[in-house]
């Protein structure tokens, strides 16, 4: 059975108190608009986690964007699995390419930090993506698959984990790959998947991340194994995000 899809919204550095807002316009969109076949995740910074998991309705998750590989400790300005379960969030994106660039995370970091989050009941978001050079020089897969390999622990369950693939180059850029790309990828880490976990490996969730906007979700979102976006730039306003979601309602 494919599994169901999930359309996360990754904020990144940005809101506020009165960001508010936009999580109660996208419950609206979500109650009274055509119900859509698909989960819905909104990922705030870590400053509005309890106030977001407060006010969330059941329709929509909460989660964070990183954690600490510990569980406490003498690790200033650090954040845990442990406190970001306590917030009441139900994810964590571990390993995303900003992460990976900005702080030197490597993939045995990233799968050091989902295990801390599946030692709490979370699931785990784990990011992989080339950069342009990689695409240029024919590396993609392999860069990709590598990092899957590398950053997903092997107890690892669709139930608690799911695999962004997030092209570098297309973060945040207004570019994205082509649908013949995006299918290529995510049937090569499908199939990497099942080779490794079995089964098992047909009921991850892979979602597309990159650019992804009202315009481009619902040709993205048909790509064979993909189940789903992060959205960056998109998620902020609950219009554009609430557009991004039309592509998991029947029209
Ligand atoms: P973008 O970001 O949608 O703004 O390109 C995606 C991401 O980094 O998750």
């Amino acid at each position: 059975m494919k599994p169901k899809a999930l359309v996360a919204g990754n904020w990144k550095m940005n809101g506020l108190a009165s960001s508010q807002a936009e999580l109660e316009a996208l419950t609206h969109y979500l109650k009274d608009g055509a119900k859509a076949d698909c989960d819905v995740l909104i990922c705030p910074p870590f400053t509005l986690l309890s106030v977001f998991a407060n006010a969330a309705s059941d329709d929509i998750a909460i989660g964070a964007q990183d954690c600490h590989t510990q569980t406490s400790g003498a690790h200033t300005g650090d954040i845990s699995a442990e406190m970001i379960k306590d917030a009441g969030a139900a994810f964590v994106i571990v390993g995303h390419s900003e992460r990976r660039a900005d702080h030197g995370e490597s993939s045995v970091l990233v799968q050091e930090k989902a295990k801390a989050v599946h030692a709490q009941g979370l699931q785990a978001i784990v990011c992989v993506g080339e950069t342009e050079s990689d695409r240029d020089s024919g590396n993609t897969l392999t860069v990709v698959l590598g990092q899957v390999e590398a950053s997903i622990p092997d107890e690892v369950t669709p139930e608690n984990t799911v695999v962004a693939y997030e092209p570098v180059w297309a973060i945040g850029t207004g570019r994205t790959p082509t649908v013949e790309d995006v299918a290529e990828v995510h049937t090569a880490i499908r199939e990497a998947l099942v080779q490794r976990f079995g089964d098992a490996g047909n009921e991850f969730r892979i979602l597309y991340g990159g650019s992804v906007k009202p315009s481009n979700a619902r040709e993205l979102m048909s790509a064979d194994n993909v189940n789903g976006a992060l959205v960056g730039g998109a998620s902020l306003k609950a219009s554009d995000f609430n557009g991004i979601i039309d592509a998991y309602r029947n029209r």
